[in-house]
């Protein structure tokens, strides 16, 4: 790495978040004061190491232009797609013509808002010198079973399990390539998958079990106790 590596972070935001069932998208409901994406956005700021922060935002979202961390000089809107691989890769664009490849992009969902300033530094530090990347993951601490048509076919070796959390970080250019080669693949579900398919091994990285993706309606209160508890 040379001094001129440059930090920038990808924020999908564009999803509907339907196993909420919500009157809006998850981003918005309301968490400690403001929106998730507001506090999601806040703890990726006061990371102070991105250069941007590029948000994927879907062209029918009427609840964005209404927050004024829009208006932050370090925030940049791109459209939202189809799926969030999509959504990753338009916001890559937004940012191709002042990012170079071997620039480091970190993804971290908008639904994520209890990440801490702390675990994203964990993350760069553990992966600066790595020539792929890698993301924050957590062990299992249940055993975790193979099933089909609701009968057990198996238990799998947890010690092999990991859960996948973000931010995911990659180089600019490998992230930009392997998400171009994956269009339209519905096993990407994430940054990692992508260069998985791409014969790559991004490295695990042990994150925060605090760091919960919102995605039911009762983590919205988990998400405000773990705030406090920070
Ligand atoms: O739905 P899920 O929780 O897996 O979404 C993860 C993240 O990807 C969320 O921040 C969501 O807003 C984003 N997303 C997106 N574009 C899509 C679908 C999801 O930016 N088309």
């Amino acid at each position: 790495m040379t001094n001129s590596t440059k930090f920038w972070a990808v924020v999908p935001a564009a999803g509907i978040g339907k196993r909420m069932n919500a009157d809006r998208p998850k981003q918005y409901l309301e968490l400690a004061g403001k929106t998730v994406l507001e506090q999601t956005l806040l703890r990726l700021l006061q990371a102070a190491v991105f250069e941007t922060i590029a948000v994927a935002i879907s062209k029918e979202d009427p609840y964005w232009p209404e927050l004024e961390i829009t208006r932050h000089e370090k925030i940049l809107i791109a459209d939202g797609g189809k799926e969030r691989s999509n959504s990753v890769l338009s916001a890559l664009k937004a940012i191709r013509d002042r990012a170079s490849d071997n620039d480091w992009v970190l993804v971290h969902d908008a639904a994520r808002p209890c990440i801490t300033p702390a675990d994203i530094h964990h993350l760069i530090n553990n992966l600066l010198n790595d020539d792929v990347g890698g993301i924050l993951a957590l062990s299992s601490h249940d055993t975790l079973k193979n099933v089909q048509d609701g009968s057990i076919l198996g238990t799998l070796n947890r010690i092999h399990i990991w859960r996948a959390l973000t931010p995911q970080m990659f180089r600019y250019g490998m992230l930009k390539n392997a998400l171009e080669a994956a269009e339209g693949n519905p096993a990407v579900t994430d940054e990692a998958s992508a260069l998985e398919l791409k014969g790559l091994q991004p490295k695990i990285v042990e994150g925060r079990p605090d760091n919960i993706k919102i995605t039911r309606p009762e983590d919205l209160a988990l998400a405000q106790f773990y705030m406090e508890q920070q």
